[in-house]
Parts: structure tokens; sequence; C-alpha cells
């Protein structure tokens, strides 16, 4: 089979990996990919967004299967675009990709079928949602509606940061037509949990759970970032829990979007957080997460190949998905200065002898090759991912890992994996 991969993380590296591992795979295409992918797939100078260009390429190439990985080609249709041509694609369609791409649809989801969540108030003015702020209990949570590069998000401590979140996001539009809408919601306490599952919108298939360290200093200090590290399975996450969230969030997911008349096939993201009350959402992703995919898929027994095909088929349910159960950690190699200004083009290197001596895998976030030379190229650099019976040794095998590498300005944390809560 010809597959292509849009998209070009270390999730895309991690699905490229992952696939290039199957012995129906004859020939990988990424677009636009990065350095990593381009060991193992031909990188194509296509933008991951470019719907119109992603399709002219499969058309043209013979393309078996186009498997969308990220956001922003989702929630515009690509897959819907693909599948219109006749190409078979992995991916939900737009229609159902809204479960992120709207928040307040995905709240409103939640609220009618009883699935565990934070309560909330959608507004579709400011001056509304500055007056309702007034009677509120602080730290409160103001969302814009639509994908703003995972920094939609604010976390108020009062209510003059909440006025200025509504202001920037509704008058001052600072996440464009993201901001049209927002949700605001109450503050909930707990430890976060990822769970990704697969899904044919019949059966939906939990993978293993991870947890992602998401600000940029060790004990979870400094500024939001699209992710510093993960480790899989999390220790918190029990299979009572799993047993719960499948009843009362997972399958009522499900159910919903076809009760809407928006099947959803593809991967779904339940960002879950384990309140005192028990799990509840705090978001839909309409995707693999990044960087959970990292310390995901390495755990994967199955041919991911089979696993696409028995989604897009509606098939799922009779496949018998397999993990492997050592624990995997994945640290985030970034450019210094990351999440806020940062340089790139610096060499990197000893990443083979952190392959060779250590045994982990380096999937490439932000790198590309100039001459020869393999370059930072953007603010997270890699995901050193290391694979070993418990969670412990695989952290001190990825810090091995982590070690042999270098670039100038290397920032990462020193702590992932150490969460316990
Ligand atoms: P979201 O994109 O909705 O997942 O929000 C991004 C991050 O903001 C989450 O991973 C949480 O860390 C935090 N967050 C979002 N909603 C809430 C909430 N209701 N209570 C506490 N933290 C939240
Ligand atoms: N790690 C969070 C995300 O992929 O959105």
């Amino acid at each position: 089979m010809k597959i292509l991969v849009v998209g070009g993380g270390g999730r895309e590296h991690a699905i490229v990996w992952k696939l290039a591992q199957s012995p129906r795979v004859k020939k990988l295409y990424c677009a636009p990919g990065n350095g990593g992918i381009s060991k193992i797939a031909e990188c194509i100078p296509v933008k991951a967004t470019d719907i119109d260009g992603i399709t002219a390429f499969a058309l043209n190439n013979g393309i078996d299967m186009v498997m969308v990985a990220p956001d922003d080609p989702l929630a515009a249709g690509m897959v819907d675009a693909l599948e219109a041509k006749g190409v078979r694609a992995f991916g939900p369609r737009k229609n159902a990709a809204f479960l992120e791409s709207s928040k307040a649809f995905s709240k409103g989801i939640m609220k009618k079928y009883s699935i565990p969540t934070a309560k909330y108030e959608v507004f579709e003015d400011s001056g509304r949602a500055i007056e309702y702020l007034r009677y509120q209990d602080f730290p409160i949570v103001v969302k814009a509606d639509g994908l703003a590069l995972g920094k939609g998000v604010i976390i108020a401590q009062g209510f003059d940061q909440a006025q200025e979140a509504v202001n920037s996001i509704m008058s001052d539009k600072v996440f464009g037509k993201a901001g049209d809408k927002l949700v605001i919601e109450e503050f909930l306490h707990g430890p976060e949990v990822s769970i990704l599952a697969f899904t044919d919108g019949k059966t939906v298939v939990p993978m293993v759970s991870s947890q992602d360290h998401k600000r940029a200093y060790d004990d979870d200090k400094g500024p939001n970032t699209g992710g510093m590290g993960t480790f899989s399975p999390s220790r918190i996450y029990t299979p009572e829990m799993a047993e719960y969230c499948m009843g009362n969030i997972y399958k009522p997911t499900i159910d919903a979007m076809n009760k809407e008349n928006r099947k959803f096939k593809g991967v779904l993201y339940f960002g879950l957080i384990i309140t005192p009350e028990g799990p509840k959402v705090l978001e839909y992703n309409a995707r693999f997460g990044d960087p959970e995919t990292q310390v995901v898929l390495p755990r994967l027994k199955n041919d991911l190949v089979d696993i696409f095909d028995a989604v897009i088929d509606e098939k799922l349910a009779s496949l018998n998905i397999e993990w492997d159960n050592n624990a995997a950690v994945c640290v985030i190699m970034a450019s210094g200065g990351y999440p806020e200004k940062y340089a790139t083009g610096f060499e990197i290197t000893g990443i083979e002898a952190s392959e060779k001596e250590c045994g982990v895998t380096e999937f490439h976030a932000g790198t590309k090759y100039d001459g020869g030379k393999l370059l930072t190229s953007g603010g997270r650099v890699l995901g050193v991912t290391a694979v070993a019976p418990t969670l412990e040794d695989a952290r001190t095998k990825a810090y091995k890992g982590v070690g042999k590498i270098s670039f100038k300005d290397m920032h990462c944390r020193k702590d992932i994996g150490v969460k316990r809560n």
C-alpha cells in the first residue's frame, strides 16, 4: 500500500514510524514532514492545511490511504474532500471534528447527553460575558470557542484577568473568528489524564492511558506549552476508572455523535480531569494527541494499518487490539525560550549515539536537513522516547538518551514521568 500522512510534527513522526513497521506498506509519504520523517518517508512540500494540494497529490500518485493527523485540516473538511474524490481517508469528517473545533458545541453535547464536565455558559457578546463574571467565584476558565493553536484557554485568577481575557478574545479578536463565541466554565481541581481512543462510530477502543506535562519548567512551573513530555501508563487511571469512563463518557460520546448525525470515525482524544467527584471531560480532540502519541504508539502491538482499515470500514469490533506491558516516557528537547521567543537553525548532534547506546527512539518535532546537517527548526525539536518495564526504568533510559544529544540553547524538563498524580 501507499500511504500519505498529513502533518509534520512529533506525532506524525510516531505515526509514520509505526506505519513503516507494517509489512502491508510499500511506500510512505508525509506532507510536509520534517527532518526525522524524511529518513523513513518521502516528504512532499505540501502544507498540511492545503486541501486541494493534498487531494491532487493523492489522486496523481495512486495513494491508497491518507491519514490526516492535525486538527486544522480535519476541522476544514480534508477528509470529506478526499472522500468526495474517492480517496480512502482516516480521520473524522468536518461535522464530527466539530467536537474539537467548537467548544460551545462540545459542551452542548456533554450537557444534552449528561456526560460529566465542568459547569459552563456560552456567550456571543462580550458585555454579557463580563456582566456574568461579576457574580462568579474565581479562579474561572475562559475559553475561545474555536481552534486557537492551544492558546485559547485562560485560567483567570480574578475578575480583572477574566475581563481582560474576554476583551482580548471577543473584542480584540486575538484568535480571529475562533473568538466569535466563548465558553466560561467552572475551574476544576485534579490531575489530568489523556485517553486516546480508536472509534469507527460503532465501537470505541481506548488506547493505553498517558499523561502530559504542559508547563515549561520543572514542578509544573512556567508558561503552558504544547507539551514538554509524556508518560504511559498513568499511575492514577485505575481499571475501575476506565470502566466508569467507558460507561459514562466514551460510549455516551460516540452514541451522542450518532444521534446528532455526526458519526465520529478516527481517533477521539478524551482530555480528562480526575476530580474528587470522579473523572470529567476537560476537552475533546478529534485526533491523536501530541506528545501523547509518542508514548502510546510504541506500546501498540498491532499493525496500525489494520486498525486504520478497520476504522474506515467500520469493522473495529472484529479486531483484537493489544498493548505491550512495558511503560514509555517521552522527554521533549525544546529550543531555549519556547513557548515564547526562541531561535532556530542550530545543528543537532548525537542522535545516532543516543539511539545505539541508549536504545531510545527520537521522534522529530521541529527539525530539518540542510546541506546534510540536521538543524533545529521549531520550538519543540525532539521527543526522546524510551520503553522499559517500569516508568522509573523508562525515565532513566530516556534521560540517558537525552544526555547524548546536543544543540545550542537546548531546554528540557528534568522531571518528566515523575508526576504521581
Ligand atoms: P483545553 O484546551 O480545554 O483542554 O484546556 C487546556 C488546559 O487548560 C487543560 O489541559 C487544563 O490544564 C486547563 N483547563 C481547561 N479547562 C479547565 C477547567 N475547567 N478547570 C481547570 N483547568 C482547566
Ligand atoms: N497534548 C495535547 C494535545 O495534543 O492537544
